[in-house]
């Protein structure tokens, strides 16, 4: 267990913070390290060439150690649904076959696999939610032979319901279907090796978990797929980008590895910096000590809540750093309005409460949620 970061971050003592599945607060070094970036457009004539690859190329290194993979398979992308899109993009799927989603599936992980079945003719197949909050358990038999794409994250973001990807990945190669994943609720704070998993593509947002800013991505990328086609054409992807003066003598050939798959403008000076100070903390915490940091504060709460009637998954079934608490009726989403009067901070998901606390939290914040749902829920 970690002790307590809270003073790498500009957390007020009166807030209560626990609502990192909804944005993470971006520490202060990493406030730093973007702002510098930021402050760096004032003075263009000091931005040279070599620059506009050099941070992508730390943020690519920085992130597949994240992942388990190589710099060579991650893109720089915008957003998980940039992401999503580039999987769907590029994974084959006909007309007869399926693509399996999970129930309440996060909207950038569902939107475009509903297009690409509308397109190809392809059906989606949506995996119901199980009642026993056991998902792996519902997706293995729902992997078919008629299944091209599985569409899955790590964690189920309205239930807090992990699924074994590592089994789920082996069952994938079985029935040849490919994995695409969205790791937005988990790659930072829940242990991954894409190794382990096998999966095509995995996209990650880091404005969670990665405790990075908006509107930066990192996605995985199988090697099969370096050949495919990016969902943007400009010329940064290219071979010949690092050459600014012949940029127009137009190159049919894309830079190396997933780097074809960036988003236009990658090399985003205030972003990027940021982005790869966080990932770099978290790499120096260690992701299974933070899921049992987090984990342990959200154990206690899930005992001292259902002293109060809600219901919550069991680890392992629920991801540790993810509490989705249940009441026999739907929690009133004016509940977070309520507990942020308190400065309570938490969401309404779905019909739960979701509580997320990270290594800025502390016992207190704990006891403040506890102590006002008491009084109001
Ligand atoms: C599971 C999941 N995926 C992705 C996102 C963010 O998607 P995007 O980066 O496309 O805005 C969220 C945000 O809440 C999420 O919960």
């Amino acid at each position: 267990m970690l002790p307590c970061q809270r003073y790498l971050f500009d957390i007020p003592d009166s807030i209560a913070y626990l609502n990192c599945g909804y944005m993470s607060p971006l520490m202060k070094p990493a406030l730093e390290a973007g702002t510098a970036g930021l402050a760096r457009k004032a003075h263009p004539w000091e931005l040279t060439a070599p620059e506009f690859f050099s941070g992508s190329e730390e943020f690519r290194a920085v992130a597949a150690q994240l992942l388990g993979s190589t710099a060579d398979c991650v893109a720089i992308v915008s957003s998980a649904g940039y992401g999503v899109e580039t999987a769907a993009r590029n994974l084959p799927v006909k007309k007869g076959q399926t693509i399996l989603v999970l129930d309440e599936q996060f909207p950038s992980n569902y939107y475009p696999w509903k297009r690409l079945a509308e397109h190809t003719g392809a059906a989606l197949k949506i995996v119901p939610r199980p009642s026993d909050y056991d998902w792996t358990a519902a997706v293995l038999p729902a992997l078919t032979s008629e299944v091209a794409i599985a569409a899955l994250p790590h964690v189920q973001w309205t239930s807090g319901g992990q699924l074994d990807l590592a089994r789920i990945g082996e069952e994938c190669r079985k029935i040849g279907a490919a994995l695409a994943l969205d790791l937005t609720q988990s790659l930072g704070v829940l242990p991954f090796n894409v190794s382990d998993v096998q999966p095509d593509f995995a996209v990650a947002a880091t404005y969670k978990w990665l405790l990075g800013p908006y509107t930066a991505g990192l996605l995985y990328v199988a090697p099969k797929w370096h050949k495919g086609i990016p969902l943007e054409e400009g010329w940064i992807q290219r071979a010949n980008a690092r050459d600014f003066s012949s940029l127009i003598l137009y190159s049919d050939e894309y830079d190396s590895g997933a780097r074809r798959f960036d988003m236009g403008e990658r090399s985003n000076f205030a972003l990027l910096p940021a982005a790869v100070r966080a990932m770099r903390q978290i790499l120096e915490w260690g992701v299974e000590i933070i899921s049992a940091t987090s984990g342990a504060m959200n154990q206690r709460l899930a005992e001292a809540a259902a002293e109060l009637g809600f219901s919550a998954p069991n680890e392992p079934l629920r991801a540790p750093h993810y509490l989705c608490l249940r009441k026999t009726t739907p929690i009133p989403p004016e509940l977070t309005h309520v507990l942020a009067r308190e400065k309570v901070y938490v969401s309404v998901r779905g019909t739960s409460l979701r509580v997320t606390p990270h290594v800025y939290n502390t016992e207190q914040d704990c006891e403040r949620l506890i102590a006002c749902l008491r009084r109001i829920a």
